[in-house]
C-alpha cells in the first residue's frame, strides 16, 4: 500500500500520519504538506526517521507538482486532510479557502482519476471533512449523514463544495471515495488560534481569554486521537461511496468549557481556585456565528464498531499536560506571524 496523506504536518493530519506509520509498518506513507502557518514538522519529529515514512513538500493546488508525485510514487490511496481550517481566518481572507479547499481538492481528484483509470480495484480517495457543512442547529437535534447541507461561513462553504466535488467524481467517473464529517477536535499539537489551545496559552500567560458573544454557542468535542482512530476504521472497513459522521457525544457551551478549563489550569499551575476564571473576557461575537453543532455518530458506531476512547475530562487533562510539557512548541508557533494575526483578530474586538 502506497498511501498519500495530505496535510499531515497539521493538527489532525500529524496524528493520522503517526497512527498509519506505526500501526501499518508494511504501508509506505507519504505526507504531502505545503507547510503553511498551520503545518509544523515538529509534530512528526518522533516518526520522521521511520523507513515507511516520507515527507513531500508541496501545494495541492499545484497541478504539475501533484501530477509529478503521482507519476513517481503510484499511490494506491489518498487520505485528504490538507485545508485552510480556521473559521475566523476564512471570514477575513476567504479566497485562500476557495483555492486550497475547493481547487486543491479538485486537483487531487483529477490527478487520482487520471492515474487510476482502468485500475480502480483497491484504490481509494478518502476525504476528511467537517460537521460545519450541515449548518447550525437550534437547541434540539443532531446532524446525521442525511442532514441537508447548509454551510454558513466561507470555511464551511468551501468544505461543503469540496465534499460535493468528491461525490461528483464518484458518481460521474466511478472514483472509489469515502467521506467523513467530524465535529470539533482537541488535543496535542492543536494550533493556538483555535479556542482550547488559545485559552490554555492565554491562561498560562495570565492574559485575557476571549469568549465570543455571551459564550452560549455549543460545540461537540472529540479527542484528536479518537478522530484518527475513526479515520483508520473508515479507511479500512467503511463502504465505498459512503459518508460517516464522527462526533464525541460531548456537547459543551463555550463558557462552561472555558470555566472547566480554568479549574484544570488552576490545579495544574498551583493557582488559587477561581484565579484563572478572572481572565475570561467577553468580546465581540464572530460574524455569522453558528449556534450549535452536534453529531449523531450512530452509523459509525453500529456499522463499524467505533466509539470514543477517552472522556472529555480525561482528554482535557491530557491536553493541558501536553501543552504545559511542550512550552517550546508553543513558543515557536506563537512567535512571528502569530503575533500579527493575534493583534488583527483580537485587539479591536
Ligand atoms: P490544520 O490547519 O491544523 O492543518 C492543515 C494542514 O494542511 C497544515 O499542515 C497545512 O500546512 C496544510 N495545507 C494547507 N494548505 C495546503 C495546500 N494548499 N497544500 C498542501 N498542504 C496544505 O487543520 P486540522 O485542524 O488538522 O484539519 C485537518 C482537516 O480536518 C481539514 O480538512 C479540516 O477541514 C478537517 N476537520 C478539522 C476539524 C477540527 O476540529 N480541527 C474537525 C473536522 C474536520
Ligand atoms: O466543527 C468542526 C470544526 O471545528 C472544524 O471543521 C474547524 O476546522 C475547526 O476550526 C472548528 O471550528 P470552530 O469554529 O467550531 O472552532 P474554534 O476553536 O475556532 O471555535 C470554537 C468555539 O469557540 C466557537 O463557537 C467560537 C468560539 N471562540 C473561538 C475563539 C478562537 C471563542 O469564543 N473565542 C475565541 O477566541
Amino acid at each position: 500500500m502506497k498511501l498519500l496523506i495530505t496535510g499531515g504536518a497539521g493538527f489532525i493530519g500529524s496524528h493520522v500520519v503517526r497512527l498509519f506509520v506505526e500501526k501499518y509498518p508494511h504501508y509506505q506513507v507519504f505526507n504531502l504538506d505545503k507547510l503553511t502557518y498551520a503545518g509544523n514538522l515538529q509534530n512528526l519529529r518522533d516518526i520522521e526517521a521511520r523507513a515507511n515514512y516520507s515527507f513531500l513538500r508541496g501545494d495541492i493546488t499545484d497541478a504539475a507538482f501533484v501530477e509529478a508525485i503521482f507519476s513517481e510514487h503510484r499511490f494506491d490511496a489518498v487520505v485528504h486532510l490538507a485545508a485552510e481550517s480556521h473559521v475566523d481566518r476564512s471570514i477575513a481572507e476567504p479566497l485562500a479557502f476557495v483555492e486550497t479547499n475547493v481547487l486543491g481538492t479538485v486537483n487531487l481528484l483529477n490527478t487520482a482519476k487520471k492515474h487510476w483509470q482502468g485500475l480502480l480495484e483497491g484504490k481509494l480517495f478518502y476525504h476528511v471533512s467537517t460537521d460545519e457543512v450541515y449548518g447550525s442547529l437550534g437547541e434540539e437535534g443532531l446532524f446525521t449523514e442525511e442532514t441537508r447541507y447548509d454551510p454558513r461561513s466561507p470555511y464551511s462553504a468551501s468544505k461543503a463544495a469540496s465534499d460535493h466535488f468528491v461525490r461528483a467524481w464518484h458518481h460521474t467517473y466511478g472514483l472509489p471515495v469515502k467521506l467523513s464529517n467530524c465535529s470539533n477536535n482537541y488535543g496535542p499539537n492543536h494550533f493556538p488560534e483555535k479556542l482550547i489551545p488559545l485559552a490554555i496559552h492565554n491562561i498560562r500567560e495570565g492574559r485575557p481569554v476571549p469568549v465570543y458573544g455571551k459564550g452560549e454557542n455549543v460545540r461537540d468535542w472529540l479527542y484528536v486521537l479518537d478522530h484518527a482512530r475513526a479515520i483508520d476504521v473508515i479507511f479500512h472497513q467503511g463502504k465505498v461511496g459512503e459518508t460517516y459522521n464522527v462526533g464525541g457525544v460531548n456537547e459543551w457551551r463555550n463558557l462552561d468549557l472555558i470555566e472547566l478549563l480554568c479549574e484544570v489550569m488552576d490545579e495544574k499551575l498551583g493557582r488559587d481556585k477561581g484565579e484563572s476564571r478572572k481572565l475570561i473576557t467577553f468580546v465581540k461575537d464572530r460574524a455569522g456565528h453558528d449556534l450549535r453543532y452536534a453529531i449523531d455518530s450512530g452509523k459509525l458506531m453500529k456499522e463499524l464498531g467505533w466509539k470514543p476512547s477517552v472522556t472529555f475530562e480525561e482528554g482535557l487533562r491530557k491536553t493541558v499536560d501536553w501543552y504545559l510539557a511542550n512550552e517550546q512548541w508553543l513558543k515557536e508557533v506563537t512567535s512571528g506571524h502569530y503575533r500579527d494575526y493575534y493583534t488583527q483578530q483580537y485587539e479591536h474586538r
